[in-house]
């Protein structure tokens, strides 16, 4: 590995530079507005990978375009598949960004830039190993493929169908992502499970229009008050879920996964001071590791209803709704969890009253078994990258397709974050350590090292 990890090092400037080029396409997939900016940001990393010494191509979707890459010359030897995403969060507030989100700029050895972290820069550190490899071996050890999509932060709508499509494409003995991160500075990690997602709405309407609350206030149902009293009833004194059955499925963690939960140096003073809230919240008698790891939660995530202009109305409002997200946990399913809360939202709607409950996308929790051979080689490979031992850990995010790798096409699978915890990822000024850059960009390169080593299973 000494003269893969020297060429990393003596081209750190230059892989930070071009990262930055890519960092300045403004990729968000949910503005319209970025369509093709999406298509730019696609086609800069075809040009890239092609440059780099890959075959690449550029799949149409019906919305945002499906980058692919393979060099598949090493007869024999395992198949890895590279996935990351080139699409980004919005960037408002864009007020609060100490420059703008753009514009990517180093302070103190930080890239910041919408992206940085989530995740062009993490997906960034394959490319620049298998170009390390590439330079210093004139070959690599192993065959490789990337696949990197513009949808993860719409859900990835489009990519469960593509993967249908191209099962030669999608085929690898395992698969590598770099969308996680590191428990904490220095602590590289291993992630061994993913919270799923479930997203629903409640309208609730008491009339044809908004009543005046002189002639009615106080003889007629106000919608808001209905809405917020439902919302309400969905969680109990004590923080949980108060949703009969929606808790059936879930897996406690098993008691050697918790004893390494309980080694980890977790400090709840300082997750809230990073969180910047007064105070904690949730689940009675849960640690916050486990709350964010292995418990569901229920989030209210927008409301509205009723006059929000300026000063006061006189109105009694007829309309209201709200959007709630659910994160789930192995082994709870989208479609029960959507389905008790269906039911404890009818049957907490007033007669009289019209409750449309709107279910949403969906997506299952991940969990991927520690004991492989993939999981060995990924241990000694970040060992061999970070100079420490990994840690390993949850994480309470979701990454839409890993599923589909995981549970529909039972490939394995190695979550790998190179970022921090606190990276703003869709959030104001967004980073990435450019030290974690390229202690990723040497994990992969040691990863590939390791893959050579296993038999393809393909
Ligand atoms: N990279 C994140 C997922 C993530 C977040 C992993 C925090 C670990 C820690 C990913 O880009 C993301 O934002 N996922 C969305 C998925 C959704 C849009 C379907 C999420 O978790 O909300
Ligand atoms: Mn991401
Ligand atoms: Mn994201």
């Amino acid at each position: 590995m000494h003269a893969i990890y020297n060429a990393i090092a003596s081209h750190r400037t230059r892989f930070v530079s071009e990262l930055k080029e890519l960092l300045a396409i403004p990729s968000i997939s949910t503005d319209p507005a970025r369509v093709a900016d999406m298509k730019l940001a696609a086609e800069w990393l075809c040009g890239h990978l092609e440059k780099i010494g890959l075959t690449s191509r550029l799949f149409e979707t019906e919305r945002h375009p499906v980058v692919y890459a393979d060099r598949l010359d090493a007869k024999g030897k395992p198949v890895i598949l590279f996935y990351g995403h080139y699409d980004v969060q919005p960037v408002d507030p864009v007020e609060q960004w100490l420059a703008p989100p753009f514009e990517p700029a180093v302070k103190d050895g930080v890239l910041f830039a919408r992206g940085a972290s989530d995740d062009k820069g993490q997906l960034f550190t394959h490319i620049k190993a298998v170009e390390a490899w590439l330079e210093t071996a004139g070959s690599l050890p192993v065959n490789v493929k990337f696949l990197i999509e513009g949808e993860e932060e719409i859900g990835s709508p489009h990519l469960p169908g593509w993967l249908a499509d191209h099962p030669d494409l999608r085929s690898a003995d395992v698969v590598v992502i770099s969308d996680t991160a590191q428990f904490g500075p220095g602590m590289p990690s291993l992630c061994t499970g993913l919270r799923g997602l479930a997203a629903f709405e409640i309208h609730v309407k008491t009339g044809e229009s908004d009543l005046h609350s002189g002639s009615f206030g106080g003889a007629v149902p106000n919608a808001i008050q209905i809405l917020t009293s439902m919302l309400n009833a969905l969680h109990s004194e004590n923080g949980a879920v108060n949703v009969p059955g929606f808790y059936d499925e879930v897996a406690e963690p098993g008691a050697d996964e918790l004893r390494s939960w309980g080694t980890l140096a977790h400090s709840d003073e300082e997750f809230r001071a990073s969180a910047q809230v007064g105070v904690l919240a949730g689940e009675a008698g849960r640690s916050t590791l486990e709350k964010l790891w292995s418990r569901p939660a229920l989030e209210i995530i927008g409301i509205r209803g009723g006059y929000q202009g300026h000063g006061h109305k006189g109105i009694v409002p007829a309309t209201a709704w709200a959007k709630c997200s659910m994160r789930l946990v192995p082994c709870q399913t989208p479609a029960h969890a959507i389905d008790c809360v269906r039911r404890r939202v009818m049957s907490l709607a007033p007669a009289g009253v019209h409750v449309d409950f709107l279910s949403g996308h969906g997506s299952p929790p991940v969990s991927i078994p520690v004991e492989s051979q993939w999981v060995e080689s990924a241990v000694r490979a970040l060992e061999s990258g970070f100079n420490k031992k990994p840690v390993f850990i949850r994480e309470g995010g979701s990454i839409s397709v890993v599923t589909r790798f995981v549970n529909d096409y039972g490939m394995p699978c190695l979550l790998l974050g190179f970022g921090q915890p606190d990276d703003h990822i869709h959030a104001p000024n967004e980073k990435f350590n450019l030290d974690d850059f390229v202690s990723g960009i040497r994990t992969s390169a040691a990863l590939i090292a390791e893959l050579a080593k296993l038999d393809s299973t393909l």
